[in-house]
């Protein structure tokens, strides 16, 4: 199986364990680190609602304590006819450990609908190489 399709499997797979009761929108999300290994996670909601996380949110996290620092490429999988896209916040979040190249794979439960870049998701990004003073 190739990386997208397991990537994909995976993602499958946290989409179903998605804690959405309030929005009822589940997403998941699957990393390819620069190490090859992959992390997935899903949208975890809150009743205090600005506490919830995202997908992307989650993954990053996995990864940052699986030892990578740096996303080669993310799966992110949504259900309904719009694109669904990172949010704002995901894309800087994609950016700290992304740079320009960093695939972006919009996906649903069957399959990739469309394939960015974070350079084409977000031009002329605020990243960490802006702080190297
Ligand atoms: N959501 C994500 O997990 N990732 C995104 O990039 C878009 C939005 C989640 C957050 C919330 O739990 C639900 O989708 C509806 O906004």
């Amino acid at each position: 199986m190739s990386d997208i399709d397991t990537m994909l499997d995976m993602a499958r797979k946290a989409i179903e364990n998605a804690y959405c009761p309030y929005s009822k929108f589940p997403v998941g999300a699957v990393i390819k680190a620069e190490s090859g290994k992959l992390y997935a996670s899903c949208n975890v909601e809150n009743a205090a609602f600005p506490a919830g996380s995202c997908a992307e949110q989650g993954a990053i996290s996995a990864m940052v304590c699986g030892g990578d620092r740096k996303i080669k490429e993310i799966v992110v999988m949504g259900d309904g006819e719009a694109l669904v896209s990172p949010c704002g916040s995901c894309r800087q979040r994609i950016r700290e450990f992304g740079d320009e190249n960093t695939v972006v794979y919009i996906c649903d439960r069957k399959g990739v609908r469309k394939t960015l870049t974070l350079k084409e998701l977000l031009p002329y990004s605020f990243g960490p190489e802006n702080l190297d003073m």
